[in-house]
C-alpha cells in the first residue's frame, strides 16, 4: 500500500507557490470584473486562457482527469466542477463560483471565489458572506501545532452556525509540485482531531457551503457537481503555506 504522505516545502518551494498563486489571484481578479449579466461562462474562459498565457503559465485544470477547460463556472446550484459553456448565460442576481489553478515553473496555485452577478437577494449574499468567513476563520487555524481537523472544524462551525451546510463529497487538498496532494482538507471534523500541522505544510482550503442540504449529486456530463435539493451553493479557496511566522494565504492579491 502507498502511503499518502505529506511533502513538506522549503521557503524557496513557497515562494514558487506564490508566483503561481499570484497569477490565479490576479486572473481571477480580471474575471470578476467580467462578471456581468449578459455574459456567457464560455466567455470568461476565453479571457482566462489568455490571461493566463499572457502570464507564462499553463492552466491547471485543462487535460486534468480529462477535463477540458481551464476554468469551473459553478452557477447558483451548481456547486463545484462547472463546466464553461456558450449558452450559460450570466443574469443578474445568479451567483457565481469561480475555480481556477494554473501550473508555473513547476508549482501549482489554486484558488475560487463567489461572486453575485449584479445585486443578489439578501440570502444569497449571506450565504457568499458566510462562506467566505469559513475560509477566513478555517485560515486563522492553520498554524504550526494545530491540527488538521481544526482547519475542518472551523469550517463546519461556521457554516452550520449559519444554518447552512457543508459539502462532504468534496475537500480541500496539499499542494505543491501536484495540483492535489495529501493530505485530505474536508470541510468538516472534530477539532484537535488529524495529523499535527508543520512548517512547510501548504493546503489548499476550499470550503463549499449550501444554503439547503449538504447532498450533492454529478450530472450527466460527468463534473458538474449540483446541489441535490435545489438550494444555493457557494465556494471560496486559497492557498495557504503554513510557516512559523503563521499562515501565508499565497493566493491573495
Ligand atoms: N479547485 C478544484 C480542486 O482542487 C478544481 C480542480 S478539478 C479539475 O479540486 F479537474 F477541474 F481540475
Ligand atoms: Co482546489
Amino acid at each position: 500500500m502507498r502511503i499518502e504522505e505529506v511533502i513538506l516545502k522549503t521557503p524557496a518551494e513557497i515562494e514558487k507557490l506564490r508566483r503561481s498563486n499570484q497569477i490565479v489571484a490576479e486572473v481571477l481578479e480580471v474575471l470578476k470584473a467580467r462578471v456581468s449579466p449578459g455574459t456567457s461562462t464560455m466567455e470568461l474562459e476565453r479571457i482566462c486562457e489568455g490571461e493566463t498565457r499572457k502570464r507564462g503559465a499553463r492552466p491547471a485544470f485543462k487535460g486534468y482527469n480529462g477535463y477540458p477547460y481551464c476554468l469551473c463556472v459553478s452557477v447558483n446550484h451548481e456547486v463545484v466542477h462547472g463546466m464553461p459553456s456558450e449558452s450559460k448565460v450570466l443574469r443578474e442576481g445568479d451567483i457565481v463560483s469561480i475555480d481556477f489553478g494554473v501550473c508555473c515553473d513547476g508549482y501549482y496555485g489554486d484558488a475560487a471565489v463567489t461572486v453575485p452577478v449584479g445585486e443578489t437577494t439578501p440570502e444569497a449574499q449571506r450565504l457568499i458572506d458566510v462562506t467566505l468567513r469559513c475560509l477566513e476563520l478555517a485560515i486563522e487555524e492553520a498554524r504550526v501545532g494545530n491540527r488538521l481537523y481544526d482547519i475542518s472544524h472551523a469550517i463546519q462551525s461556521c457554516a452550520e452556525g449559519a444554518g447552512f451546510s457543508v459539502v462532504r463529497a468534496f475537500v480541500g487538498h496539499g499542494i505543491g509540485r501536484e495540483l492535489h496532494e495529501a493530505p485530505q482538507v474536508p470541510n468538516f471534523g472534530s477539532p484537535g482531531k488529524g495529523i499535527v500541522l508543520k512548517e512547510g505544510m501548504v493546503l489548499a482550503i476550499e470550503p463549499m457551503v449550501n444554503a439547503g442540504d449538504s447532498a450533492v449529486k454529478i450530472l450527466e456530463d460527468g463534473w458538474t457537481a449540483v446541489t441535490m435539493d435545489g438550494s444555493l451553493s457557494a465556494h471560496f479557496e486559497h492557498s495557504v503555506a503554513i510557516t512559523k511566522d503563521g499562515a501565508i494565504v499565497l493566493s491573495k492579491t
